[in-house]
């Protein structure tokens, strides 16, 4: 939710920070700006994307070795040029860049407008900038001390880098809620909301943790100050990943390539925790928590959006592999809704940005009440993975695509594997029932390649439906939801109404919509409850409904039925999402390329959802 980028060092600043901005287009797209610094402070802004900011400039002298950069998710006035970041304080002396939400900026502005501050934008960003030049001025204060004292005043979240044009070799940077990482070149810093801009550029990064503000000067030691002022020493880390992973690799769009990554990403959440020949799985970061997952009186899951879809697979299998009641919450109800949590509880919070706001909530409201967190999270040294007691890495690689689709499986294939260990401990699962499930995971990432080679089917489907306007997505037990996903990722993307339900569910409510216009997808790959199944499918018929079957290789009877099939490997029931979820994932993309709709940055959203 809005990206930030700096830099300060011996370099020209912009192309690092316009390809920085572009590397975090997917953190939000309203609107993005610069700001140099080069004897004068100038500021460049434009409403859309990065590269309208580059059209509008790229004739201009930007030369400077010191800038900051943004790309924004309007949350406080609307997404137009004039509330674009970066805002000049009132004297234009001082610049801000935040991602963040600041509370109590309505009263702040008072006192500021009662001390004779005028604002240009809507924004709480502006605010900032205006308090801290206050500060600086008023009680002649350094840049440093004024972003300091500043902080002690705002109720919120934030992450900011602030210039000043009198101290030309001088980056402030401060985080709150929201993340920023510190990249460490050898005579340069970077600062980014992640590490993807940086990466180019140097592996150490020190990650910047709540309440600290960091002082970045041109050739000097990097320091860092808490907001009450207690020194700390950075905390270097050498960064994993690799630039390959962060291009499109010859794909047209980023959430294509990371479909197809799927065979591959999936076997990276395995390795080292499958292991068949010992006739057992592991999962190193949580065994010091498995007495207490064992122990536990329920597992309670908190997630958002996609993830909080994985969680939903993970309460059937949790509940099925290894009898342990589980609660699954949106992580937004759930901090707000003054929940019964005992001490004895493990929640385990899955998010792939390990960013998200209301699941960080979520967390700390289980942690004030004793309970043990572990952490599902895709992003390493995130904020998520960090407020957790203990947690383990989905190991997908970057995931840039708006909508989710690799961090999903890979959330699934952890919870399957955390699924397996606790049933196996317990000793509710016989050895070769375990075997059985365990070497048929090991085959998955075999059986989604087959799966993706299904193109040819989905695109004639989606040619054929990409003008509908509504779509109902029908599955039961493990396919439940499966039927989630896939009508999130067609909402996400293609902007057609989509609802998933359990598919019987549907006489309910929805059936009053089946008309011959509806199209209707139906997972039909359950063994226990097939015949159930096929009966919901002949409802649909019986009205006209259009159906759109997922079975399994060798079906004979839903083929029959169905308008369109389409097939997918046969595979243990509580695997079927790994493999089901693929062909509804490219479903959503080819319909939203053929409805010509923006398929990485889809209006309104964004990846890493910092706000509440
Ligand atoms: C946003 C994204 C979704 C994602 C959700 C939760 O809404 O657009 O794709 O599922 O946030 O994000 P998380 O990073 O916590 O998994």
């Amino acid at each position: 939710m809005c990206g930030i980028v700096a830099y300060v060092g011996p370099k020209q600043a912009y192309p690092i920070l316009i390809n920085g901005l572009k590397r975090l287009e997917y953190r939000g797209y309203d609107s993005a700006g610069i700001a140099l610094l080069n004897g004068s402070l100038n500021v460049y802004k434009s409403k859309g994307r990065v590269s309208d900011l580059e059209d509008l400039i790229h004739d201009l002298n930007l030369s400077g070795t010191i800038g900051i950069a943004h790309t924004r998710w309007a949350t406080h006035g609307e997404p137009n040029t004039v509330n674009a970041h970066p805002h000049y304080s009132q004297s234009k002396q001082i610049a801000l860049i935040h991602n963040g939400i600041i509370e109590n900026y309505a009263l702040l502005r008072q006192e500021l407008e009662a001390r004779g501050y005028v604002f240009e934008s809507s924004t709480d960003t502006e605010v900032l900038t205006n308090l801290i030049e206050d500060i600086k001025l008023n009680e002649e204060v350094d840049l440093f001390e004024a972003v300091r004292i500043a902080l002690n005043q705002v109720i919120g979240a934030y992450a900011i880098v602030v210039i000043s044009k009198d101290d030309p070799n001088t980056l402030i940077a401060a985080r709150k809620g929201s993340p920023l990482v510190i990249g460490i070149g050898k005579d340069d810093y970077y600062v980014a909301s992640d590490a993807t801009p940086i990466i180019e550029y140097t592996k150490n990064v020190v990650y910047l943790d709540d309440e600290e503000v960091a002082l970045i000067r041109r050739n000097n030691d990097l320091k860092i100050k808490t907001i009450r002022n207690h020194e700390k020493t950075p905390y270097v880390q050498k960064l994993e990943m690799n630039l390959t992973a962060l291009e499109k690799g010859g794909f047209e769009h980023f959430m294509l390539k990371e479909i197809y990554e799927q065979p591959n990403s999936i076997k990276d959440s395995m390795r080292g925790r499958v292991h068949s020949e010992l006739g057992t799985v592991s999962l190193g970061g949580i065994i010091d928590y498995e007495q207490k997952l064992l122990t536990a009186n329920r597992i309670i899951i908190v997630a958002c959006g996609t993830s909080w879809h994985a969680g939903l697979v993970g309460e059937y299998l949790f509940e099925d592999l290894a009898r342990i009641p589980v609660e699954v919450e949106y992580a937004s109800e759930f901090r707000y809704r003054n929940p019964v949590i005992y001490e004895q509880d493990v929640v385990i919070a899955i998010s792939q940005s390990g960013e998200t706001a209301d699941t960080l909530a979520a967390i700390e409201l289980a942690k004030s009440k004793g309970a043990t967190i572990l952490g599902i999270c895709n992003v390493v040294g995130s904020s998520i993975a960090r407020a957790t007691h203990a947690g383990s890495y989905t190991h997908a690689g970057p995931e840039i695509g708006v909508a989710s689709t690799k961090a999903f499986t890979a959330q699934v294939t952890l919870l399957t594997i955390m699924a397996l260990r606790l049933a196996q401990l317990k000793g509710t699962i016989s050895k070769s029932r375990f075997m059985q499930i365990l070497l048929e995971l090991e085959s998955i990432p075999d059986k989604v390649a087959e799966t993706l080679k299904t193109s040819h089917v989905v695109t004639k489907i989606a040619e054929q439906f990409k003008d509908v306007r509504n779509f109902l997505y029908l599955g039961r037990g493990y396919n439940f939801p499966v039927a989630l996903e896939g009508a999130l990722k067609l909402k996400e993307i293609s902007y057609i109404h989509a609802e998933g339900y359990p598919a019987a569910e549907m006489k309910h409510g929805p059936i009053a919509l089946i008309d011959a216009d509806m199209p209707v997808v139906v997972i039909a790959t359950n063994r226990g409850t097939y015949d159930k199944v096929v009966s919901n499918i002949q409802e649909v018929k019986a009205r006209k409904g259009r159906v759109i079957a997922i079975v399994t290789q060798g079906d004979t009877i839903v083929k029959e039925m169905a308008d369109y099939v389409i097939e997918i490997p046969e595979t243990e029931e509580m695997l079927v999402p790994l493999l089901a979820t693929i062909p509804l994932q490219k479903l959503s993309y080819h319909i939203a390329v053929m409805r010509g709709c923006n398929v990485d940055q889809p209006r309104n959203l964004a990846k890493s959802v910092t706000v509440e």
